[in-house]
């Protein structure tokens, strides 16, 4: 295997970053807060464009998701919906607050939370004597999820929304921005996702005084006094100034990464769009836009080919693909959590693969990958 690994979605910087993070050198503000903090936040949610949003740049996107629990009153023995089919970063935040997952399956469009199955274990949890505290939804691979059902079902029980929009900066549903749906939203900023701080992410709250709660739990929880006195359990969950530089230099081209990942959808489409019981995932209606982070394939049950033969093809060729996350409800360590579903999920799982999506691939790059899989599809006779 001589030729260089093409990776699923890496790291790619756009040429003003070294500018952000020497400012940050010459001004000495080697810390978890300063200009870049700032810039990086006002940066976000001008993006991010509704009104009445304020983003607190945190350490990650699961650092954002638990403060995020905490600050919707999540406490020891609560339970908390969540979406199965998931990074598990959406789910640990619920046990380090002690509460319990319960999970929820996918519906086939967007492979995201089911509403369906939604209301029905709200309505089993509220039969069981419990209402659920939170819901947590993902905009899995940036494709938004059914933002209009889901909210419905969560509205009318009066359970508040954390939208897991770590894999959607960019993504937007009906023209309104990913991240700005729920109660609370997280994005991530980690070394894979559309644009990377090295490791980062962000709160986004809709108040000016949820904000300042956030900043205040992820410093430390310092009342305010000449010396260091607690009244409340913090973390040390901020940014740091070096890395939002970073983010900075990184929100300039963010919009070009977008574009650059959509073409890579259509690359598939182009490649797999004939092969029959292959399916390239893309927006059910044009109200979705997605900023496509990875570009996911799913062939049918007993189909033309098996996935994870495709993987271990293109393995061999050096070029890394991988399956969709493996569902929370089907993980070791969530085997005791209550789940609600039929299948959609573990069958993604089962048959989908994600393929190499990111927005700094070469034309040798792509040439490399359509020919692995246009010699693929040939062994298959296809
Ligand atoms: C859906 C989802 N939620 C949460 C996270 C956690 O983000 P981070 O890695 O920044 O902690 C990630 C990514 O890593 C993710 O893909």
């Amino acid at each position: 295997m001589s030729e260089k690994k093409i990776w699923l979605s890496s790291p790619h910087m756009g040429g003003s970053e070294q500018k952000y993070i020497s400012e940050a050198f010459d001004q000495n503000w080697i810390a978890p807060l300063g200009p870049n903090v700032n810039g990086f936040e006002k940066d976000l949610q001008t993006y991010l464009k509704e009104e009445n949003i304020h983003v607190a740049a945190l350490s990650s996107g699961t650092a954002s998701l638990h403060l995020a629990l905490i600050l919707a009153g999540v406490e020891r023995g609560d339970e908390v919906l969540c979406q199965s089919l998931t990074f598990a970063a959406s789910a640990n935040p619920i046990v380090y607050q002690g509460a319990t997952p319960v999970f929820i399956d996918s519906e086939e469009e967007t492979l995201n939370i089911s509403p369906v199955f939604l209301e029905k274990a709200i309505q089993d949890r509220i039969s069981k004597g419990k209402k659920p505290k939170a819901l947590i939804a993902v905009h899995l691979y940036g494709m938004p999820y059914k933002v209009d059902e889901v909210h419905e079902v969560a509205l009318r029980y009066g359970i508040p929304v954390i939208e897991d929009s770590a894999e959607a900066l960019g993504s937007s549903y009906k023209g309104q921005k990913c991240g700005t749906f729920g109660d609370f939203a997280v994005l991530s900023f980690n070394g894979n996702k559309i644009i990377t701080t090295s490791g980062g992410g962000a709160l986004v709250t809709k108040s000016e005084e949820l904000k300042r709660k956030a900043v205040f739990l992820a410093t430390q929880a310092r009342d305010e006094a000449p010396h260091y006195q607690h009244s409340h359990i913090g973390y040390n969950y901020r940014l740091s100034n070096i890395a939002a530089g970073i983010g900075r230099g990184q929100m300039e081209v963010l919009e070009e990464h977008v574009s650059k990942r959509r073409e890579m959808n259509q690359f598939y489409e182009g490649l797999f769009g004939t092969v029959k019981g292959v399916k390239v995932f893309s927006e059910p209606e044009n109200t979705y836009f997605s900023n496509h982070w990875l570009t996911v394939i799913k062939s049918e049950e007993n189909g033309v080919f098996k996935t994870e033969d495709l993987r271990l093809f293109l393995e061999n060729e050096n070029i890394e693909s991988r399956p969709l996350w493996k569902p929370m409800h089907l993980q070791p360590v969530f085997k005791d959590a209550p789940f609600y579903g039929n299948g959609v999920a573990e069958s993604a799982f089962k048959n989908g693969l994600c393929l190499p999506s990111g927005s700094n691939l070469s034309q040798e790059e792509k040439k490399r990958i359509s020919d692995a899989i246009l010699n693929f599809l040939k062994t298959k006779m296809l």
